[in-house]
Protein backbone atom coordinates (compact mmCIF):
# COMPACT_ATOMS: atom_id res chain seq x y z
CA UNK A 1 0.00 0.00 0.00
CA UNK A 2 1.30 3.59 -0.86
CA UNK A 3 2.05 5.79 2.13
CA UNK A 4 -0.36 8.90 2.76
CA UNK A 5 -0.06 12.23 4.50
CA UNK A 6 -2.30 14.10 6.48
CA UNK A 7 -4.73 15.77 4.52
CA UNK A 8 -4.05 19.35 4.91
CA UNK A 9 -1.00 21.81 5.04
CA UNK A 10 0.23 23.88 8.38
CA UNK A 11 -0.25 27.78 8.41
CA UNK A 12 0.16 28.21 11.92
CA UNK A 13 1.85 26.44 14.75
CA UNK A 14 2.04 26.15 18.40
CA UNK A 15 4.93 25.38 20.03
CA UNK A 16 4.23 22.60 22.94
CA UNK A 17 6.15 22.22 26.86
CA UNK A 18 8.79 19.69 26.74
CA UNK A 19 8.97 19.31 30.63
CA UNK A 20 12.41 16.97 32.09
CA UNK A 21 10.99 14.43 34.33
CA UNK A 22 11.30 16.05 37.55
CA UNK A 23 9.04 18.98 36.31
CA UNK A 24 6.85 16.30 35.71
CA UNK A 25 6.59 14.60 38.78
CA UNK A 26 6.09 17.65 40.68
CA UNK A 27 2.97 18.90 38.25
CA UNK A 28 1.75 14.86 38.30
CA UNK A 29 1.85 15.50 42.31
CA UNK A 30 -0.16 18.70 42.34
CA UNK A 31 -3.22 17.44 40.20
CA UNK A 32 -3.04 14.68 42.95
CA UNK A 33 -2.66 11.98 40.14
CA UNK A 34 -5.72 13.02 38.49
CA UNK A 35 -4.64 14.15 34.31
CA UNK A 36 -7.75 16.38 34.37
CA UNK A 37 -6.06 18.63 36.94
CA UNK A 38 -2.99 18.85 34.87
CA UNK A 39 -2.24 22.38 33.69
CA UNK A 40 -2.17 22.21 30.27
CA UNK A 41 1.37 23.79 29.84
CA UNK A 42 3.00 21.15 31.47
CA UNK A 43 1.67 18.58 29.00
CA UNK A 44 3.89 17.88 25.55
CA UNK A 45 1.48 15.84 23.77
CA UNK A 46 -2.64 16.43 24.92
CA UNK A 47 -4.67 13.11 23.97
CA UNK A 48 -7.29 13.67 27.15
CA UNK A 49 -9.81 14.53 24.82
CA UNK A 50 -10.98 15.13 21.39
CA UNK A 51 -13.81 17.25 22.58
CA UNK A 52 -12.71 21.02 21.79
CA UNK A 53 -9.64 20.19 20.81
CA UNK A 54 -9.97 21.01 17.45
CA UNK A 55 -7.86 22.55 15.15
CA UNK A 56 -10.36 25.03 12.52
CA UNK A 57 -9.46 25.45 9.27
CA UNK A 58 -8.71 28.66 7.40
CA UNK A 59 -11.80 28.90 5.80
CA UNK A 60 -13.14 28.13 9.87
CA UNK A 61 -10.68 31.20 10.68
CA UNK A 62 -12.15 33.47 8.62
CA UNK A 63 -15.87 32.68 9.05
CA UNK A 64 -15.08 34.43 12.52
CA UNK A 65 -14.86 37.30 11.40
CA UNK A 66 -18.86 37.03 9.67
CA UNK A 67 -20.36 36.81 12.83
CA UNK A 68 -23.04 38.12 13.18
CA UNK A 69 -23.47 38.51 17.62
CA UNK A 70 -27.14 40.01 17.53
CA UNK A 71 -28.82 38.92 20.39
CA UNK A 72 -32.11 38.03 18.21
CA UNK A 73 -32.23 36.75 15.19
CA UNK A 74 -28.56 36.29 14.26
CA UNK A 75 -27.92 35.37 10.56
CA UNK A 76 -25.16 32.89 11.85
CA UNK A 77 -27.54 31.01 13.21
CA UNK A 78 -29.38 30.76 10.03
CA UNK A 79 -26.40 29.95 8.44
CA UNK A 80 -26.02 26.69 10.97
CA UNK A 81 -29.20 25.46 10.88
CA UNK A 82 -29.19 25.44 7.49
CA UNK A 83 -26.17 23.05 7.93
CA UNK A 84 -27.65 21.02 10.02
CA UNK A 85 -30.72 20.74 8.35
CA UNK A 86 -28.70 19.57 4.62
CA UNK A 87 -25.89 17.73 6.24
CA UNK A 88 -28.11 15.62 9.01
CA UNK A 89 -31.73 16.19 7.80
CA UNK A 90 -33.60 17.08 10.37
CA UNK A 91 -36.53 19.57 10.53
CA UNK A 92 -36.06 21.23 13.66
CA UNK A 93 -33.03 22.52 15.46
CA UNK A 94 -31.88 24.47 18.37
CA UNK A 95 -28.73 25.74 19.18
CA UNK A 96 -27.01 24.81 23.12
CA UNK A 97 -23.29 25.56 24.46
CA UNK A 98 -22.71 21.87 24.01
CA UNK A 99 -23.60 18.34 24.17
CA UNK A 100 -25.06 18.19 27.47
CA UNK A 101 -26.68 21.16 27.21
CA UNK A 102 -28.68 19.39 24.76
CA UNK A 103 -28.79 16.40 27.23
CA UNK A 104 -30.13 18.34 29.26
CA UNK A 105 -33.13 19.70 27.33
CA UNK A 106 -33.95 16.23 25.80
CA UNK A 107 -33.92 14.61 29.28
CA UNK A 108 -35.70 17.01 30.84
CA UNK A 109 -38.55 17.01 28.02
CA UNK A 110 -38.74 12.94 27.88
CA UNK A 111 -37.60 11.55 31.00
CA UNK A 112 -40.03 11.12 33.41
CA UNK A 113 -39.46 9.34 37.38
CA UNK A 114 -39.57 5.70 36.73
CA UNK A 115 -38.95 5.73 33.17
CA UNK A 116 -35.99 3.38 31.43
CA UNK A 117 -33.85 5.13 29.00
CA UNK A 118 -31.67 2.00 27.12
CA UNK A 119 -28.99 3.10 25.14
CA UNK A 120 -25.65 1.57 23.53
CA UNK A 121 -23.82 1.79 26.59
CA UNK A 122 -23.39 4.92 28.60
CA UNK A 123 -21.66 8.04 28.30
CA UNK A 124 -20.98 10.16 31.74
CA UNK A 125 -22.91 13.15 31.13
CA UNK A 126 -26.01 12.00 29.18
CA UNK A 127 -26.38 8.41 31.52
CA UNK A 128 -26.00 11.74 34.55
CA UNK A 129 -29.24 13.77 32.82
CA UNK A 130 -31.49 10.92 32.61
CA UNK A 131 -30.81 9.66 36.21
CA UNK A 132 -31.15 13.19 37.44
CA UNK A 133 -34.83 13.40 36.20
CA UNK A 134 -35.59 9.99 37.67
CA UNK A 135 -35.15 7.54 34.42
CA UNK A 136 -33.06 3.99 34.80
CA UNK A 137 -30.00 3.78 31.87
CA UNK A 138 -30.64 0.21 30.71
CA UNK A 139 -27.68 -1.10 28.98
CA UNK A 140 -28.44 -2.71 25.29
CA UNK A 141 -25.64 -3.31 23.38
CA UNK A 142 -24.29 -6.54 22.21
CA UNK A 143 -22.39 -8.49 25.02
CA UNK A 144 -19.52 -8.82 22.88
CA UNK A 145 -18.76 -4.46 23.07
CA UNK A 146 -17.80 -5.41 26.70
CA UNK A 147 -14.94 -7.77 25.92
CA UNK A 148 -12.37 -5.45 24.75
CA UNK A 149 -10.32 -8.31 22.56
CA UNK A 150 -13.58 -9.33 20.60
CA UNK A 151 -12.93 -8.45 16.73
CA UNK A 152 -16.10 -7.12 15.58
CA UNK A 153 -16.96 -4.79 12.55
CA UNK A 154 -19.72 -3.07 14.35
CA UNK A 155 -19.26 -3.46 18.15
CA UNK A 156 -21.30 -0.73 19.09
CA UNK A 157 -24.63 -2.70 17.55
CA UNK A 158 -27.75 -2.63 19.81
CA UNK A 159 -28.30 -6.43 20.98
CA UNK A 160 -32.33 -6.53 19.61
CA UNK A 161 -33.44 -8.98 21.78
CA UNK A 162 -32.28 -7.28 24.87
CA UNK A 163 -34.32 -3.93 23.66
CA UNK A 164 -37.17 -6.31 23.40
CA UNK A 165 -36.86 -7.83 26.48
CA UNK A 166 -37.05 -4.14 28.19
CA UNK A 167 -40.16 -3.34 26.45
CA UNK A 168 -41.62 -6.46 27.51
CA UNK A 169 -40.41 -6.03 30.65
CA UNK A 170 -41.42 -2.56 31.69
CA UNK A 171 -43.57 -1.58 28.57
CA UNK A 172 -43.10 0.76 26.10
CA UNK A 173 -45.10 3.58 27.90
CA UNK A 174 -42.06 3.62 30.17
CA UNK A 175 -39.46 3.83 27.72
CA UNK A 176 -39.38 7.48 26.59
CA UNK A 177 -36.82 6.98 23.96
CA UNK A 178 -33.78 5.22 22.64
CA UNK A 179 -30.84 6.68 22.87
CA UNK A 180 -28.58 5.63 20.28
CA UNK A 181 -24.59 6.91 19.85
CA UNK A 182 -23.16 6.50 16.78
CA UNK A 183 -20.30 5.67 17.58
CA UNK A 184 -19.51 4.50 21.24
CA UNK A 185 -17.17 6.22 23.11
CA UNK A 186 -17.15 4.21 26.14
CA UNK A 187 -16.64 0.83 24.16
CA UNK A 188 -13.57 2.19 21.92
CA UNK A 189 -15.03 4.22 19.87
CA UNK A 190 -17.18 1.11 18.16
CA UNK A 191 -19.60 1.81 15.19
CA UNK A 192 -23.21 1.09 14.77
CA UNK A 193 -23.71 -0.36 11.31
CA UNK A 194 -26.96 1.06 9.43
CA UNK A 195 -28.56 -2.67 9.02
CA UNK A 196 -28.34 -2.27 13.04
CA UNK A 197 -29.86 1.52 13.00
CA UNK A 198 -32.57 0.46 10.33
CA UNK A 199 -33.72 -2.40 12.40
CA UNK A 200 -33.64 0.03 16.01
CA UNK A 201 -35.70 1.98 14.06
CA UNK A 202 -38.61 -0.41 12.98
CA UNK A 203 -38.49 -1.75 16.70
CA UNK A 204 -39.07 1.21 18.40
CA UNK A 205 -41.39 2.49 15.56
CA UNK A 206 -43.74 -0.79 15.91
CA UNK A 207 -43.68 -0.21 19.53
CA UNK A 208 -44.31 3.91 19.57
CA UNK A 209 -40.54 4.70 20.86
CA UNK A 210 -38.66 7.98 19.77
CA UNK A 211 -34.80 6.91 18.47
CA UNK A 212 -32.60 9.98 19.91
CA UNK A 213 -29.16 9.55 18.40
CA UNK A 214 -26.20 11.04 20.02
CA UNK A 215 -24.66 12.24 16.65
CA UNK A 216 -20.78 13.00 18.82
CA UNK A 217 -19.26 11.41 16.42
CA UNK A 218 -21.70 10.59 13.98
CA UNK A 219 -19.19 11.11 10.72
CA UNK A 220 -16.80 8.63 12.16
CA UNK A 221 -19.71 6.53 12.09
CA UNK A 222 -20.09 6.77 8.51
CA UNK A 223 -16.80 6.37 7.49
CA UNK A 224 -17.16 2.62 9.12
CA UNK A 225 -20.25 2.16 7.34
CA UNK A 226 -18.36 3.00 4.12
CA UNK A 227 -14.97 0.82 4.70
CA UNK A 228 -16.87 -2.19 6.37
CA UNK A 229 -20.84 -2.42 5.18
CA UNK A 230 -21.74 -4.26 2.22
CA UNK A 231 -23.19 -2.14 -0.82
CA UNK A 232 -21.36 1.54 0.64
CA UNK A 233 -17.73 1.05 -0.28
CA UNK A 234 -18.93 3.64 -3.38
CA UNK A 235 -21.16 5.90 -1.87
CA UNK A 236 -19.67 9.14 -0.03
CA UNK A 237 -19.89 9.50 3.48
CA UNK A 238 -22.12 12.92 3.58
CA UNK A 239 -25.19 10.12 2.30
CA UNK A 240 -23.81 7.45 4.53
CA UNK A 241 -24.73 9.90 7.20
CA UNK A 242 -27.56 11.79 5.35
CA UNK A 243 -29.59 7.49 5.87
CA UNK A 244 -28.02 6.98 9.10
CA UNK A 245 -30.40 10.02 10.04
CA UNK A 246 -33.49 8.62 8.20
CA UNK A 247 -33.36 6.10 11.12
CA UNK A 248 -33.79 8.61 13.82
CA UNK A 249 -36.44 11.23 15.31
CA UNK A 250 -33.54 13.26 16.56
CA UNK A 251 -30.41 13.79 17.99
CA UNK A 252 -28.23 15.44 20.44
CA UNK A 253 -24.84 16.75 19.04
CA UNK A 254 -21.34 17.69 20.68
CA UNK A 255 -20.11 20.14 18.31
CA UNK A 256 -17.31 19.92 19.55
CA UNK A 257 -16.07 16.44 18.27
CA UNK A 258 -17.45 15.47 14.46
CA UNK A 259 -18.27 19.35 13.63
CA UNK A 260 -14.55 20.65 13.97
CA UNK A 261 -15.10 23.18 16.17
CA UNK A 262 -13.93 24.32 20.11
CA UNK A 263 -17.37 25.33 21.37
CA UNK A 264 -21.40 24.02 20.63
CA UNK A 265 -23.51 21.91 20.17
CA UNK A 266 -27.25 21.47 19.23
CA UNK A 267 -30.59 19.70 19.50
CA UNK A 268 -32.64 18.32 16.68
CA UNK A 269 -35.75 16.68 16.02
CA UNK A 270 -38.69 16.02 13.62
CA UNK A 271 -41.33 16.50 15.94
CA UNK A 272 -42.76 19.82 15.92
CA UNK A 273 -44.28 19.67 19.50
CA UNK A 274 -41.15 18.51 20.88
CA UNK A 275 -39.69 22.04 18.70
CA UNK A 276 -42.26 24.25 20.47
CA UNK A 277 -41.04 22.61 23.93
CA UNK A 278 -37.38 23.12 23.37
CA UNK A 279 -37.98 26.59 22.46
CA UNK A 280 -39.39 27.18 25.72
CA UNK A 281 -36.70 25.29 27.82
CA UNK A 282 -33.65 26.32 25.83
CA UNK A 283 -34.47 30.02 26.92
CA UNK A 284 -33.88 28.86 30.30
CA UNK A 285 -30.85 27.16 30.14
CA UNK A 286 -29.23 28.10 27.23
CA UNK A 287 -30.43 31.27 25.51
CA UNK A 288 -32.33 32.47 22.99
CA UNK A 289 -33.44 29.98 20.49
CA UNK A 290 -31.20 31.30 17.69
CA UNK A 291 -27.97 31.25 19.62
CA UNK A 292 -28.52 28.60 22.47
CA UNK A 293 -24.86 29.70 24.35
CA UNK A 294 -22.85 30.25 21.11
CA UNK A 295 -21.32 33.35 19.97
CA UNK A 296 -21.99 34.60 16.49
CA UNK A 297 -18.42 33.55 15.52
CA UNK A 298 -19.14 30.34 16.80
CA UNK A 299 -21.85 29.47 14.79
CA UNK A 300 -20.18 30.37 11.73
CA UNK A 301 -17.67 27.96 12.65
CA UNK A 302 -19.73 24.88 13.32
CA UNK A 303 -21.51 26.09 10.16
CA UNK A 304 -18.78 25.50 7.88
CA UNK A 305 -17.07 22.83 10.44
CA UNK A 306 -19.85 20.91 9.60
CA UNK A 307 -19.33 20.88 6.17
CA UNK A 308 -16.06 20.39 6.07
CA UNK A 309 -16.20 16.92 8.65
CA UNK A 310 -18.11 15.49 5.46
CA UNK A 311 -14.96 15.63 3.05
CA UNK A 312 -14.34 12.00 2.45
CA UNK A 313 -10.22 12.83 2.54
CA UNK A 314 -10.69 14.07 5.14
CA UNK A 315 -12.04 11.60 7.65
CA UNK A 316 -10.30 8.66 5.89
CA UNK A 317 -7.11 10.35 6.95
CA UNK A 318 -8.54 10.84 10.54
CA UNK A 319 -9.79 7.60 11.53
CA UNK A 320 -6.63 5.87 9.88
CA UNK A 321 -4.56 8.52 12.33
CA UNK A 322 -5.71 6.54 15.21
CA UNK A 323 -5.67 3.27 13.62
CA UNK A 324 -1.79 4.36 12.29
CA UNK A 325 -1.24 4.77 16.79
CA UNK A 326 -3.08 1.97 17.27
CA UNK A 327 -1.26 -0.91 14.83
CA UNK A 328 2.36 -0.16 16.31
CA UNK A 329 0.69 -0.80 19.62
CA UNK A 330 -0.77 -3.93 18.70
CA UNK A 331 2.53 -4.82 16.30
CA UNK A 332 4.68 -3.99 20.16
CA UNK A 333 1.98 -6.87 21.89
CA UNK A 334 0.55 -4.02 24.08
CA UNK A 335 -3.72 -4.97 25.38
CA UNK A 336 -5.74 -2.38 23.83
CA UNK A 337 -9.55 -2.38 22.74
CA UNK A 338 -9.79 -3.99 19.39
CA UNK A 339 -10.83 -3.62 16.69
CA UNK A 340 -8.83 0.19 16.84
CA UNK A 341 -12.32 2.60 16.87
CA UNK A 342 -12.99 6.00 15.64
CA UNK A 343 -11.22 8.65 17.92
CA UNK A 344 -8.74 6.89 20.46
CA UNK A 345 -6.97 4.03 20.95
CA UNK A 346 -7.95 2.56 24.48
CA UNK A 347 -5.54 0.56 26.70
CA UNK A 348 -6.65 -2.06 28.19
CA UNK A 349 -5.52 -1.44 31.99
CA UNK A 350 -6.37 -4.88 33.36
CA UNK A 351 -4.37 -6.74 31.37
CA UNK A 352 -1.41 -3.60 31.21
CA UNK A 353 -1.40 -3.93 35.02
CA UNK A 354 -2.40 -7.67 35.80
CA UNK A 355 -0.99 -6.61 39.33
CA UNK A 356 -3.37 -4.28 40.53
CA UNK A 357 -6.67 -4.62 41.63
CA UNK A 358 -10.11 -2.44 40.19
CA UNK A 359 -10.00 -0.45 43.34
CA UNK A 360 -6.56 0.06 43.11
CA UNK A 361 -7.75 2.26 39.73
CA UNK A 362 -5.23 0.53 37.93
CA UNK A 363 -6.72 2.98 35.00
CA UNK A 364 -5.93 6.06 36.39
CA UNK A 365 -2.34 4.83 37.82
CA UNK A 366 -1.91 3.86 34.00
CA UNK A 367 -2.19 7.35 32.92
CA UNK A 368 -0.26 9.34 35.97
CA UNK A 369 2.61 6.59 34.74
CA UNK A 370 2.44 7.50 30.94
CA UNK A 371 2.27 11.30 31.71
CA UNK A 372 5.09 10.83 34.35
CA UNK A 373 7.04 8.93 31.33
CA UNK A 374 7.00 11.20 28.09
CA UNK A 375 4.34 14.30 29.34
CA UNK A 376 1.76 12.68 26.95
CA UNK A 377 -1.60 13.47 28.91
CA UNK A 378 -4.65 10.36 28.73
CA UNK A 379 -7.40 9.73 30.64
CA UNK A 380 -9.00 7.19 32.86
CA UNK A 381 -11.72 5.58 31.65
CA UNK A 382 -12.58 2.62 34.34
CA UNK A 383 -13.82 2.23 37.28
CA UNK A 384 -13.53 6.15 38.36
CA UNK A 385 -15.80 7.57 35.34
CA UNK A 386 -18.12 4.75 36.32
CA UNK A 387 -18.45 6.71 39.91
CA UNK A 388 -21.03 4.95 42.21
CA UNK A 389 -24.52 3.13 42.24
CA UNK A 390 -27.06 6.02 43.74
CA UNK A 391 -29.61 2.89 45.65
CA UNK A 392 -25.87 1.02 46.71
CA UNK A 393 -23.36 3.20 47.19
CA UNK A 394 -21.35 0.68 45.90
CA UNK A 395 -18.77 1.87 42.79
CA UNK A 396 -20.28 0.93 39.70
CA UNK A 397 -17.80 -1.88 38.50
CA UNK A 398 -17.00 -1.47 34.45
CA UNK A 399 -15.89 -4.60 32.55
CA UNK A 400 -13.64 -2.46 30.85
CA UNK A 401 -11.13 -0.87 32.57
CA UNK A 402 -9.13 1.74 30.38
CA UNK A 403 -7.53 4.69 29.64
CA UNK A 404 -8.16 6.73 26.62
CA UNK A 405 -5.44 8.09 24.28
CA UNK A 406 -7.88 10.67 22.09
CA UNK A 407 -6.32 11.92 18.95
CA UNK A 408 -7.99 15.60 18.56
CA UNK A 409 -8.36 16.20 14.71
CA UNK A 410 -6.03 18.03 12.30
CA UNK A 411 -3.74 18.39 15.04
CA UNK A 412 -1.21 16.25 15.47
CA UNK A 413 0.91 15.08 13.14
CA UNK A 414 1.79 10.64 12.33
CA UNK A 415 4.88 11.97 14.05
CA UNK A 416 3.63 12.34 17.55
CA UNK A 417 1.85 8.81 17.04
CA UNK A 418 5.31 7.68 16.90
CA UNK A 419 6.08 9.22 19.97
CA UNK A 420 3.12 8.51 21.51
CA UNK A 421 3.71 4.72 20.90
CA UNK A 422 7.13 4.53 22.23
CA UNK A 423 6.39 5.97 25.30
CA UNK A 424 3.82 3.33 25.97
CA UNK A 425 5.80 0.47 24.64
CA UNK A 426 8.52 1.91 26.85
CA UNK A 427 5.97 1.73 29.78
CA UNK A 428 4.88 -1.67 28.76
CA UNK A 429 8.42 -3.07 28.99
CA UNK A 430 8.67 -1.52 33.17
CA UNK A 431 4.90 -2.59 33.51
CA UNK A 432 5.72 -4.38 36.71
CA UNK A 433 7.11 -1.18 38.66
CA UNK A 434 3.56 0.91 38.14
CA UNK A 435 1.67 1.31 41.55
CA UNK A 436 -1.59 1.55 42.59
CA UNK A 437 -3.22 4.57 43.92
CA UNK A 438 -5.72 5.80 46.36
CA UNK A 439 -8.37 8.07 46.11
CA UNK A 440 -8.21 11.00 48.54
CA UNK A 441 -10.70 13.05 47.55
CA UNK A 442 -14.03 11.93 45.85
CA UNK A 443 -16.47 14.74 44.77
CA UNK A 444 -20.31 13.20 44.59
CA UNK A 445 -21.01 13.59 40.80
CA UNK A 446 -18.58 12.87 37.54
CA UNK A 447 -16.12 12.36 40.50
CA UNK A 448 -13.72 11.40 37.43
CA UNK A 449 -13.06 15.32 36.95
CA UNK A 450 -12.07 16.49 40.48
CA UNK A 451 -10.78 13.15 42.12
CA UNK A 452 -7.51 13.55 43.73
CA UNK A 453 -5.21 10.61 44.60
CA UNK A 454 -2.06 9.47 45.64
CA UNK A 455 0.54 6.11 45.14
CA UNK A 456 -0.70 3.35 47.46
N1 LIG B 1 -21.89 12.20 24.15
C1 LIG B 1 -20.70 11.64 23.92
C2 LIG B 1 -20.63 10.32 23.25
C3 LIG B 1 -19.54 12.30 24.32
O1 LIG B 1 -18.36 11.72 24.08
C4 LIG B 1 -19.64 13.56 24.96
C5 LIG B 1 -18.45 14.25 25.42
C6 LIG B 1 -20.91 14.10 25.18
C7 LIG B 1 -22.01 13.40 24.75
C8 LIG B 1 -21.10 15.42 25.88
O2 LIG B 1 -20.76 16.46 25.07
O3 LIG B 1 -18.81 17.54 26.24
O4 LIG B 1 -20.08 18.73 24.46
O5 LIG B 1 -21.11 18.37 26.66
N2 LIG B 1 -17.34 13.69 25.52
C9 LIG B 1 -16.09 14.30 25.90
C10 LIG B 1 -15.03 13.23 25.94
C11 LIG B 1 -16.13 15.11 27.12
O6 LIG B 1 -13.89 13.56 26.30
O7 LIG B 1 -15.30 12.07 25.59
P1 LIG B 1 -20.15 17.84 25.65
Amino acid sequence: ERRTAEPYKIKTVEPLAMLDENERKEALEKAGYNTFLLNSQDVYIDLLTDSGTNAMSDKQWSALMMGDEAYAGSKSWYKLEEAVREIYGYKYVLPTHQGRGAENLLSQMKVNPGDYVPGNMYFTTTRAHQEMNGGTFVDVIIDEAHDSQVELDFKGNVDLDKLKRLIDEVGADKIPYVCLAVTVNMAGGQPVSMKNMRDVYELCQQHGIDVMYDATRCVENAYFIQEREAGYADVPVKKILKEMFSYSDGCTMSGKKDCLVNIGGFLAMNDEDLYTRSRELVVVYEGMPTYGGMAGRDMEAMAQGIYESVDDNYIKHRIHQVRYLGDQLIEAGIPIVRPVGGHAIFLDAREFLPHLEQEQFASQALAAALYLDSGVRSMERGIVSAGRNKETGEHNRPKLEMVRLTIPRRVYTDNHMDVVADSVISLYEKRDQIQGLKMDYEPPTLRFFNARFSPL
